[in-house]
C-alpha cells in the first residue's frame, strides 16, 4: 500500500504528481496506439486495438497533423467485418481471418492456428532520410513471433518492407507462408497494370479492373524466374493509371526467385496486397531459435500518376540499390550476334580495333571462348568448363586483354556460371552439383541445366569462376553474367529439406554474389537472362545495368524501355544498336541512346557514312549521357496510343534536357501533328532548342530556325513539336538553358 503522507501542500503536489503521472500514462498509451509509417508524402498508419491486435487503418497520402489519422477510422461506412481482422498488418490463418493470410504455420506441436498480438514498436533514424519501424508481434499461445520492418526512404517516398519470423517451440514450425508484406488499401475500385513475356517479348503490359476475389502474379521457375511474368506491378485507385494524376502504387519483389504477389478485392471492396517469396512447392522447415528473413516487398505511392512514381523509384534506385547507381557507365562494342561462336584470337584484334575506331569505352566478348573436351561451337556443349577454348585462343584470355589494353579500349566478358551442358567436363565430375531429379529423365531448356547453389561447393566454384578471371586479368573491366535455364525437376543432392530448394537456391547466388562484391566492389557487371529474364532489385544491388531483352529491334525497345522505365532508370538499362529491326541506322542509334548505349553489330561491314554517323552519334551520347543516366525522366507521348513517342530527360538542376521522338506507325502521314509538352523545366528560364544526331550532314529546320530559345514556360504549356514524320523517323533534341 502507498503511505501518502498528509497536510495541504503535500496533498496538492500529490495531486499534481499524479495528475502528471495519468496524463503521461494516456499520452503514452495513446501514442501507442498509432503507428505511422511516413515519407514526405504518403503515409501507412497502423493502428494497434485493445487487444493487442495490429490494423492498417490508413494507407494515402500523408497529412499534416500525426494526430487526424485516427479520426481517418470515424469516415468509413462502409459495411462491418465479422473477422475483424481483414486490416490486420500481418494476417494469419488459422484463427479468425477467412481470407488469404501472410503467414501460415504448423505449430511444433501440430497446431496450425496462430495469432499476432502487439508486443512493441521502436523507430531507428538510419540516415537524414531514412527511418525504420519496426514491430514486434508474438503468438499468445506459442513461442511464436514475427518482426515487420517498414523502411521509409523520405525524399523518394519509397517504402521497402519485411518481416522476421522467429520461433522457440520445442521442436520445428513449418513455414507454409511466408509473405514480406500485407497492405490494406481503402478504395471502391483499383485497376492493375501488370506485365507478361517471353523470351524476345519482355515487359508487355495488360491493364485490367480487379475484381472481387483473389488475381495472383506470380513465377515458378526457379531461376530465370521472370521470364513469363516481372515481379513489377501497377495499381490506380479509381481510374486506370494516368502518367500524371491519380493515386498511383508502383511495386515489386527485391527477390531473384520465385515470387508471389496477391491481390485480393474483399467483400468490402478495399484492396489486400500481400506479396512476398512464392511459396509454392517451398515449405519451410524453421527449427527453435532461428529466424527466417523474407526478402523485400518495395513501393512507392504517388497522388500525381505513375509518372511522378516512376520518378520516385528511379531516384531511390539511384541513390540507395543500383551498384554504383550514381556514378558513370561503360559504352561498348558486343561481338555477339556479330560472330556468335565464330572467332579467334585475331578476328577479336580486329574487333578490338572496330571497338576504338567507334569510339566506345570497351569491348565486350561474348559466348564461346571457352571449353575444350566439349568445345563450346554453339550452345550444345561446353558450359561449365571455364578454361579458354585452345583452338580459337591458343594465347588465352590474357593475350586479347592486353591487344585491348595496347590499343586503348577496356575489355569485357561474357560468363553464364550458374549452368552446365550435360555434355561438358564439370558434368561428368561433379553430376551431384546438379539440379535434377535422381530418379527421372533429364529435362533441358537450352540444352543446360542448373547447377545447385544451395550447396557451398558449388558457391565456391562459382565465386571462383569470377576470382579467377580477375586473376589471372587485372585489368578485366566488365562482365555480363547470363542466366538462360530455367529449373525442371528441382531437386538438390545437398539438401535435406526439398522443399527448400528454390529459396536456397537464390540466397546461395546471393552469397556469391557478396563474395564477388567483397572483392570486386566497383568492376560494372550486366545481368542478363537470355534477355530480361532476371530483373529485379534485389540482383541490381550486385550489378551495375540489365538486359531488358534480346530482342532489340528499336520498334520493340521503344515500347519495352517505355515499359522498364516506370520501374528502372536509364542508367541501369543497357540497349544496344543490333541487325535487328530494319530501320535505318539512326534511328537505331537515337533508340539506344535512351537507355545505356552499346553497339552490337559488325562495325567493318558499315558503309562510310554509316560509321561516321555512329562516331558522331557516340561522341554525342558521351556530352549528353549525364542527363539521360542521372537525371528525372518524363513521359511525354505514349507510342501505345499514338503514331509517336516522346519522352525526355531532364538534369537536377533543369540546365539540360535531351528529347527523344520515335515514329511507331507506318500510317499516311502519321507524325507529329501537334506540338509535344515537355515537363520538368523551369518555366522561367530561357532554353535553346537543338536537333542533334543528324544524319551526315542532313538539315534541320529546328536548327535553321533564326531564334531557337524558349521560355520552360512555353515549352511546357504550348510544346515544341520534334516535326517527326516518315522522313524524319527518329528526332533527338537538346534544350540547354541560356541567359
Ligand atoms: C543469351 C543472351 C545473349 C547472348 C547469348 C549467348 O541469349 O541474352 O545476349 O549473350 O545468351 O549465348
Amino acid at each position: 500500500m502507498i503511505n501518502i503522507p498528509s497536510g495541504k501542500g503535500t496533498k496538492l503536489r500529490m495531486f499534481v504528481f499524479l495528475s502528471v503521472l495519468i496524463s503521461i500514462f494516456f499520452y503514452s498509451t495513446t501514442k501507442a496506439q498509432v503507428i505511422p509509417i511516413e515519407t514526405d508524402s504518403s503515409a501507412m498508419v497502423l493502428f494497434v486495438t485493445k487487444n493487442k491486435e495490429v490494423r492498417l487503418r490508413y494507407f494515402g497520402q500523408k497529412l499534416n497533423d500525426v494526430k487526424e489519422y485516427e479520426q481517418f477510422t470515424g469516415q468509413l461506412h462502409q459495411a462491418s467485418d465479422p473477422s475483424g481482422v481483414a486490416d490486420a498488418v500481418y494476417s494469419s490463418a488459422g484463427s479468425r481471418n477467412f481470407f488469404e493470410p501472410a503467414i501460415s504455420v504448423i505449430h511444433a506441436d501440430g497446431n496450425t492456428s496462430l495469432a499476432l498480438r502487439y508486443v512493441s514498436s521502436d523507430v531507428k533514424r538510419i540516415s537524414a532520410d531514412i527511418e525504420e519501424t519496426q514491430l514486434l508481434l508474438k503468438d499468445p499461445v506459442y513461442d511464436f513471433n514475427v518482426k515487420l520492418v517498414f523502411r521509409a526512404y523520405r525524399k523518394d517516398n519509397v517504402v521497402e518492407q519485411w518481416s522476421e519470423i522467429t520461433q522457440n517451440e520445442n521442436g520445428a514450425v513449418r513455414l507454409n507462408k511466408f509473405a514480406s508484406a500485407n497492405l490494406y488499401w481503402y478504395g471502391s475500385s483499383f485497376w492493375l497494370k501488370q506485365y507478361h513475356g517471353d523470351w524476345a517479348r519482355e515487359m508487355q503490359p495488360e491493364v485490367t479492373k480487379l475484381s472481387h476475389g483473389i488475381k495472383t502474379l506470380d513465377t515458378k521457375l526457379g531461376t530465370r524466374a521472370d521470364l513469363f511474368q516481372p515481379p513489377v506491378f501497377i495499381i490506380s485507385a479509381d481510374h486506370k493509371p494516368m502518367e500524371d494524376q491519380g493515386e498511383v502504387m508502383l511495386g515489386s519483389i527485391e527477390w531473384s526467385g520465385n515470387y508471389r504477389v496477391d491481390l485480393e478485392v474483399d467483400n468490402r471492396n478495399n484492396l489486400r496486397i500481400i506479396a512476398g517469396m512464392n511459396n509454392a512447392s517451398s515449405s519451410y522447415e524453421l527449427q527453435p531459435g532461428k529466424t527466417f528473413r523474407t526478402p523485400r516487398f518495395l513501393y512507392t505511392l504517388s497522388q500525381q500518376g505513375t509518372g511522378q512514381a516512376s520518378r520516385n523509384l528511379q531516384s531511390w534506385a539511384r541513390k540507395y540499390r543500383i551498384l554504383d547507381g550514381e556514378g558513370g557507365r561503360l559504352t561498348l562494342l558486343n561481338n555477339w550476334e556479330s560472330t556468335y561462336f565464330d572467332f579467334n584470337e585475331e578476328k577479336l584484334k580486329n574487333l578490338l580495333g572496330d571497338t576504338k575506331k567507334l569510339g566506345v569505352d570497351l569491348f565486350l566478348l561474348d559466348d564461346g571462348w571457352f571449353a575444350n573436351k566439349y568445345p563450346r561451337n554453339d550452345d550444345h556443349a561446353g558450359l561449365g568448363d571455364w578454361q579458354p577454348n585452345r583452338k580459337k585462343l591458343p594465347n588465352g584470355i590474357q593475350a586479347v586483354v592486353k591487344d585491348a589494353d595496347k590499343k586503348g579500349v577496356k575489355f569485357g566478358i561474357w560468363i553464364e556460371p550458374e549452368m552446365v551442358n550435360p555434355k561438358s567436363e564439370l558434368y561428368e565430375k561433379h553430376p551431384d552439383w546438379v539440379i535434377k531429379q535422381p530418379d527421372r529423365p533429364e529435362y533441358y531448356f537450352r540444352n543446360q541445366l542448373v547447377l545447385d547453389l544451395s550447396n557451398p561447393k558449388v558457391q565456391d566454384f562459382v565465386f571462383g569462376i569470377v576470382d579467377s578471371l580477375f586473376i589471372k586479368n587485372p585489368s578485366l573491366a566488365y562482365i555480363k553474367w547470363d542466366c538462360n535455364s530455367v529449373i525442371y525437376n528441382a531437386y538438390s543432392a545437398h539438401l535435406n529439406h526439398q522443399s527448400e530448394l528454390y529459396i536456397a537456391y537464390v540466397r546461395g547466388l546471393y552469397k556469391v554474389l557478396e563474395r564477388i562484391r567483397a572483392k570486386y566492389p566497383q568492376v560494372p557487371m550486366m545481368l542478363c537472362s537470355g534477355g530480361g529474364g532476371r530483373v529485379d532489385y534485389a540482383a541490381l544491388k550486385y550489378f551495375t545495368e540489365f538486359w531488358p531483352s534480346d530482342n532489340t529491334d528499336p520498334l520493340e525497345r521503344v515500347f519495352m524501355q517505355w515499359e522498364y522505365s516506370y520501374f528502372y532508370p536509364a542508367i541501369s538499362m543497357a540497349a544496344h544498336v543490333t541487325n535487328w529491326g530494319r530501320q535505318p541506322i539512326k534511328y537505331k542509334v537515337d533508340v539506344a541512346m535512351m537507355g545505356k548505349l552499346g553497339f552490337d553489330i559488325p562495325v567493318s561491314k558499315l558503309k562510310p557514312e554509316e560509321l561516321s554517323f555512329c562516331q558522331q552519334a557516340v561522341q554525342q551520347y558521351n556530352k549528353v549521357k549525364d542527363v539521360i543516366w542521372h537525371g528525372d525522366q518524363y513521359r511525354l507521348i505514349s507510342p501505345w496510343n499514338h503514331d509517336f513517342a516522346s519522352l525526355m530527360y531532364v538534369d537536377r538542376k533543369k540546365d539540360k534536357a535531351v528529347i527523344f521522338s520515335y515514329l511507331v506507325s507506318n500510317r499516311y502521314d502519321a507524325g507529329s501533328e501537334l506540338p509535344v509538352k515537355f515537363k520538368g523545366l523551369n518555366p522561367d528560364q530561357r532554353y535553346k532548342i537543338e536537333e542533334v544526331n543528324l544524319y551526315n550532314g542532313a538539315k534541320s529546320s529546328i536548327n535553321d530556325k533564326k531564334d531557337n530559345t524558349y521560355s520552360g514556360s512555353f515549352l511546357m504549356k504550348a510544346g515544341f513539336n520534334p516535326v517527326v514524320n516518315s522522313r524524319r523517323a527518329s528526332v533527338v533534341l537538346v534544350a540547354t538553358a541560356v541567359n
